[in-house]
């Protein structure tokens, strides 16, 4: 059994990394084998369009052909059982390099089939997936603003492409070290302080079940 974390934070330490480290602390509890990978650590790039991947009889049809730092990672992700992706939102969506990866992780496995076709997905088992994102809005803000249609799009295809699929939100979280030293007057550093302190711990319990309960159903 093992359980793969992406980080799509550039903060190894932060509001992201903490939620998956706690994902993976509860897939340990099982008895799983875990690994955090850290994204940004990483050197590569999004989708390059070379459709190696979707070529007749090539080599390379539904893999990635692209050799960079990514290649050995999406290697490891055909052993997962279940892999983890965490983000924080940045200006609406996920940062560039969760995007990044998330082009190079689905497209290869996304064949144009014919919406008719059973097989709509090219990887070769069923695993489980989760998204953690975290961010500064509140749930209110984030649905009157209408970018949790990204993560449900997200949701979407990581069912189609992996089996199952599901979300986990940490609102309003706390960004800055110290508030006092940036320009950052639209927050209540009280308000936050309260959150990360008794909110945030919650969300952590939650992160903790999700990967307990993807490493108890495999
Ligand atoms: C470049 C950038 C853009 C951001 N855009 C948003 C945004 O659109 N909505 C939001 O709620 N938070 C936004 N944030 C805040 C982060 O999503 C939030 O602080 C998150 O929890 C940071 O994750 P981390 O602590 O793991 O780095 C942004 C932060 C940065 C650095």
């Amino acid at each position: 059994m093992k359980v793969i974390a992406f980080n799509g934070s550039p903060r190894k330490k932060w509001n992201t990394a903490t939620l998956l480290e706690k994902a993976l602390e509860g897939a340990a509890s099982q008895g799983a084998e875990t690994e955090l990978i850290h994204l940004y650590e990483l050197g590569f790039k999004g989708c390059i369009s070379c459709f190696a991947c979707k070529t007749k009889g090539g080599q390379s049809y539904g893999r990635c052909a692209v050799k960079d730092d990514l290649r050995p990672i999406l290697e490891k992700v055909l052993q997962a059982d279940a892999i983890i992706l965490g983000s924080p939102i940045y200006f609406g969506t996920v940062s560039g390099e969760m995007r990044s990866f998330m082009e190079r992780l689905l497209f290869p496995y996304r064949p144009y089939a014919d919406a008719r076709d059973p097989r709509q997905s090219l990887f070769p088992k069923k695993i489980q997936t989760g998204f953690i994102y975290t961010m500064n809005v509140t749930e209110k803000q984030m649905k009157a603003s209408e970018f949790d249609q990204h993560p449900h799009h997200n949701e979407k295809v990581l069912k189609l492409i992996f089996g199952s699929s599901e979300s986990l939100f940490s609102f309003d979280t706390y960004q800055f070290e110290d508030y006092s030293k940036v320009v950052a007057d639209r927050y209540d550093v009280e308000h936050k302080t309260k959150r990360r302190r008794q909110v945030f711990p919650i969300d952590c319990q939650k992160a903790f079940e999700m990967g307990a309960r993807f490493s108890k159903i495999n």
